[in-house]
């Protein structure tokens, strides 16, 4: 497939062939494949599904635990360690809501890092338990500081859960340093897989994560659909995070008894029709090869920041070697939310403000960047366009 000629498998750029989009690490553009997927699931396949003794809801059923192995051949894990969920925020709750029944006491420490979406701080902020929440800084180049890990791990820590890619600076973790430091202590690890995942090969046995969450709208995919990998200890020992059909064993009036496996957290009806259209889209990817996905975005990315750099009282946050395809920027004297107004107005769609990650932009001292983020229907002269269209609006401007 030549990567650089996808544009035509996203039918948005029919009706609309000049917009610029570069919002992808909000959420990406739909591509062909998942859209028709979806569509004749609920034309031609609908029903509900591990309920009916009938042939359409036989199918559908295999269908969707097909996908299940799908996501999990993706991600070189079992399926028995996939559990879909509402979106990967919901992942992240799941876990802390089952950590803090039965796992966290009040008292305990939690470390994280100043890149972290409020979906990887907020869930921490409102479980029962009281525990105390460590942050770990950020080097020069925003990038996280691995030196300080050692020194806040102490005999109460009881989780370090990072993002694997930055949404904000696009700064990739470097799991090879907490790896060893997570296997020495015997510390759980929670991967936020969100922006990594759609973009680079994501290889589970080799990360080796308790946790890893990602939603399938960044990967050119449906909204309503996060992907959960829980580890066999995890999926065994936690309880319950929601009750309903499904995940059941045996239900009496007073009490019940529960599934085992991914099967204990599917309550009720699924995503079915996001699922069924998910599993297109990682038939795209593979066709594609995540890796040179990567590669592609990376050299737009490279393009793009060098002449974002060479604008005048343009900075740039984030200056790490190891990232993706992720560029966010301030220029003295335009708020952000102006420069994205001015930008739609030309068809350039980029994301501005705190990026829901707070935290991070108060370690920073501002308030908000604007943001470029990329995705496979993006070329170089959707970033020439952007260059030019920001000279154009500095000019009016000055
Ligand atoms: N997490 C998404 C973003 O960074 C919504 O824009």
């Amino acid at each position: 497939m030549n990567i650089s000629n996808l544009k035509s498998k996203f039918p948005v750029f029919k009706k609309n062939p000049n917009l610029v989009f570069l919002d992808t690490a909000a959420s990406a553009l739909k591509v062909d494949e998942m859209i028709d997927a979806t569509n004749n699931c609920y034309t031609n396949e609908y029903a509900n599904i591990h309920r009916g003794n009938y042939e359409l809801s036989s199918k559908l059923t295999k269908k969707f635990e097909d996908a299940r192995k799908k996501v999990a051949n993706y991600l070189n894990v079992s399926h028995n360690n996939i559990i879909f969920v509402k979106s990967a925020t919901e992942g992240i709750n799941l876990i802390a809501s089952c950590m803090s029944k039965e796992y966290l006491k009040d008292g305990d420490e939690i470390i994280l890092s100043f890149l972290e979406h409020h979906a990887n701080l907020i869930p921490w902020h409102i479980i029962e338990k009281k525990i105390k929440i460590t942050p770990l800084g950020l080097t020069e180049n925003s990038d996280i500081n691995y030196n300080e890990l050692n020194n806040k791990i102490n005999t109460k820590t009881k989780l370090i859960t990072l993002t694997h890619m930055s949404n904000v600076t696009g700064s990739i973790t470097n799991f090879d340093k907490i790896k060893e430091i997570t296997k020495n202590n015997n510390i759980p690890l929670l991967l936020d897989g969100c922006q990594f995942a759609p973009h680079k090969k994501v290889d589970l046995k080799e990360l080796d994560p308790d946790f890893y969450v990602f939603s399938a709208h960044k990967m050119y995919g449906p909204s309503g659909l996060g992907i959960l990998y829980m580890h066999d200890k995890w999926i065994d020992s936690f309880s319950p995070y929601q009750g309903g059909g499904q995940m059941i064993q045996d239900v009496d009036i007073s009490k019940s008894t529960y599934a085992t496996g991914f099967e204990k957290f599917e309550a009720g009806t699924p995503p079915i029709a996001p699922v069924i259209g998910f599993s297109s889209c990682l038939n795209f990817m593979n066709e594609v090869d995540p890796n040179q996905i990567y590669e592609y975005e990376m050299s737009l990315h490279d393009y793009a920041y060098e002449k974002l750099s060479k604008i005048n009282k343009l900075k740039i946050y984030g200056s790490n070697k190891n990232k993706g395809a992720i560029i966010s920027f301030n220029i003295d004297g335009v708020h952000n939310s102006d420069m994205g107004a001015m930008l739609d107005k030309k068809n350039i769609a980029i994301r501005t403000g705190h990026h829901c990650c707070q935290p991070l932009m108060k370690h920073l001292n501002i308030t908000g960047t604007s943001r470029v983020s990329f995705g496979i229907y993006n070329t170089k002269d959707d970033i020439d366009y952007l260059v030019n269209s920001i000279d154009e609006i500095l000019k009016i401007l000055s």
